[in-house]
């Protein structure tokens, strides 16, 4: 409630215990450094500037930004239970609680930097931004809506009930000036910021929200294996990263059964993993994992690993003593090459640290070397049989911008199919499954225990008379689901991720709005990931498997949040360059409270319906066979919706032309 205190907060101490965001480059000029300066001062009155000022100008040496560390509140940060928020609007106090759990230490890569996941994935740019939204959170009614310019919070403006609460707009910009050095820049100066996806809208749940998606890949690259090569043995699963995101990929790899290697080269971020139970083993030496490795494959052990080191190393370890990986991966920060994202081998992690703050462009040489080094060695691997995707961070897009041999033939294409290409796409964006989420707004397990409940049933009825396309899918989200409190996925808030499609997503919502309406649980925040059918157009990512050129356009993001905000989201939101970086994708998505009442019903139908099916008609124009099977059956479900379909062309047409 506070907002802009009064007087000026004592300083902070820089606590070393807590995973801090890399200094950024040196970026701006003299006079660029007095229009920053000037940008942090106009929140304060003009009597505060002379001791703020030199107090911001030291954190923007220090750090390359200016995040007003004083100004982080002495409160403990974590969601609390939606009635111990102050207002008059219980939409505002849901986003409040959002809000605090992207924060919370035990959820957030860099609590202290406003930074949720992915190493620049901001909440807000400083903490006095915080501060302002969350006081007017707490003040606003159901007729106004926060404007949110990111992470600056504009002001409260008149709407009406069922307008969003909050309208959240991060690091949108003109197309000519969104490089990566446009990100550096102009987040230094206080005006923009990376919001990666699920950061900057307050709909971060944990790693929770990418087990499953990584588990549903996992698990159907495994099914492709086993397809090919007839091999049901134990296999390995070699990969990079226990961060934010990437810290799914040991849980998922024992959910899917295998045996998996995740290197790191944090060790901070080792030992979390560690902590939480995410990854069962820590190794610092190759030898070492070898041997782990060959009794994992002799016991037919399912195990994940950590080693504490550079990836690059453990390719090449594996390769010389002829480990065989069936399954490849990378899930390293390489939307974010030059900043942190990606650490080259060879040299430790506190000298890379030191290098990309002083000398960036030896620091962009040898990651650029590294990359080289690193596909070398995947692409001996996969001579030898192994089974390689782009997990979605960009690795193929800068490997091959450092001139790694990882194009394909014809020089257009990677060598390697994205996990969207190969598998999510097809076989769930396409026919509408996404990664559906839900938090229990009361913080109480036995909600989360509750909703686990409702939502299988739901899902068990609806298997009955699902079609065949889309059994496997139902079948996978069900062990899912069943599975999900035994494999205690929480972190932070009690949310769940459940994959689901329009139809699943909209029977879930409605049993739960009936649920809280009957007094059985507490309000429920419904939203979903970025990450989905409809939310995103990222050509190397969420729409990599949309062939007919359309992947390159942003319609597709732009009309969904559009069309959600007037439908009765809670909150909406729209960045650039979440997951594979800065320029490189636009994304958005919604949250919605659930309060039990006729309007959320009504709500949550309409909103559902179109946050799916808007991504399933676009890729059914884009003529992928399984969009069009699942638009034709949303149109026999509804009759309101009606969608262009596309008239395939015979082959013999095209071939008889001089083209
Ligand atoms: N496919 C998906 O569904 C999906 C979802 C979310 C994120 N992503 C992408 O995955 C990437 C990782 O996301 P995150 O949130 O985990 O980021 P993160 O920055 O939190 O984690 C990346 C980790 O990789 C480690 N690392 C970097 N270089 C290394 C190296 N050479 N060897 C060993 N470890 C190294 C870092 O220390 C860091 O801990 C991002 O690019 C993100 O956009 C993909």
């Amino acid at each position: 409630m506070e907002g802009v205190p009064k007087n000026i907060p004592i300083k902070k101490e820089f606590d070393p215990l807590i995973n801090h965001a890399p200094k950024r480059k040196d970026i701006l000029s003299k006079d660029e450094k007095i229009v920053t300066l000037k940008n942090a001062l106009r929140y304060f009155p003009a009597t505060q500037h002379k001791e703020l000022a030199l107090d911001f100008l030291a954190e923007l040496k220090e750090f390359g930004r200016i995040y007003m560390h004083r100004f982080r509140p002495d409160y403990e940060m974590f969601a609390r239970a939606i009635n111990e928020y102050p207002g008059k609007s219980l939409q505002a106090k849901a986003i409040m609680l959002m809000i605090q759990n992207n924060l919370d230490p035990a959820v957030a890569q860099h609590p202290h930097e406003l930074i949720t996941y992915g190493g620049n994935g901001s909440v807000f740019q400083n903490w006095i931004q915080y501060r302002l939204t969350m006081k007017y959170l707490a003040e606003m009614t159901d007729e106004q809506t926060l404007v949110m310019y990111s992470g600056h919070p504009m002001g409260l403006f008149p709407s009406h009930k069922n307008a969003p609460r909050v309208v959240v707009s991060n690091g949108m910009m003109i197309p000519n000036y969104s490089k990566p050095d446009d990100w550096e820049k102009f987040n230094a100066m206080g005006v923009t910021q990376f919001g990666q996806m699920t950061a900057g809208s307050y709909m971060y749940i944990g790693p929770q929200g990418i087990v499953h998606g990584t588990t549903i890949t996992v698990l159907n690259a495994i099914r492709r294996i086993e397809k090919k090569t007839g091999n049901n043995g134990r296999k390995l699963f070699l990969t990079a990263g226990l961060g934010g995101m990437s810290g799914a990929q040991p849980k998922a790899g024992n959910i899917a059964g295998v045996i998996t290697v995740c290197a790191e080269i944090n060790s901070k971020a080792v030992e979390t993993r560690h902590q939480q139970g995410w990854v069962d083993e820590i190794i610092q030496d190759l030898d070492a994992l070898c041997a782990r490795i060959l009794k994992a494959k002799a016991e037919n052990e399912v195990v994940s690993i950590a080693f504490l080191g550079n990836i690059v190393d453990v390719w090449e370890k594996f390769d010389s003593e002829n480990i065989f990986v069936d399954l490849g991966s990378d899930q390293t920060s390489l939307h974010n090459p030059w900043a942190g994202g990606y650490y080259p081998v060879g040299i430790t992690l506190e000298e890379a640290n030191e290098m990309m703050a002083v000398d960036a462009e030896k620091f962009k040489e040898l990651v650029q070397e590294s990359l080289r080094r690193h596909s070398n060695s995947i692409n001996k691997h996969t001579k030898k049989g192994t089974y390689f995707f782009d997990y979605g961070n960009a690795f193929l897009l800068e490997a091959s911008r450092a001139g790694a041999m990882v194009m394909a033939d014809n020089n257009i294409d990677f060598k390697y199919p994205s996990y969207i290409q190969d598998i999510l796409g097809p076989l769930c964006f396409d026919f509408g499954f996404g990664p559906f989420r839900w938090v229990c707004a009361s913080g109480n397990p036995d909600d989360l225990k509750k909703t686990d409940e409702i939502a299988c049933l739901v899902l068990e009825e609806m298997i009955k008379n699902s079609p065949s396309e889309i059994q496997e899918q139902m079948a996978d989200n069900i062990k899912w689901i069943k599975g999900a409190q035994e494999n205690k996925l929480v972190v932070g808030s009690q949310a769940r991720i459940l994959y689901a499609d329009a139809e699943g997503r909209m029977l879930i919502a409605d049993a739960f709005n009936k649920a809280i309406a009957k007094g059985e649980i507490g309000e429920i925040i419904l939203g979903r990931d970025h990450h989905d059918v409809s939310g995103t157009d990222s050509p190397y990512r969420e729409t990599s498997n949309i062939y007919d050129g359309s992947k390159f356009t942003a319609d597709m993001a732009i009309q969904n949040v559009i069309g959600d905000s007037f439908r009765g989201a809670t909150w909406v939101s729209i960045h650039n360059g979440g997951g594979v970086g800065w320029g490189e994708v636009i994304n958005g998505g919604f949250g919605m409270l659930l309060d039990g009442s006729p309007e959320a019903e009504k709500n949550l139908k309409m909103m559902l319906h179109w946050d799916v099916n808007n991504g399933v008609a676009r890729r059914n124009w884009a003529r992928n066979e399984n969009a069009v099977f699942a638009i034709k059956r949303a149109m026999e479900a509804e009759p309101l919706l009606k969608v262009t379909l596309a008239n395939e062309v015979d082959q013999e047409v095209l071939n008889g032309l001089n083209i």
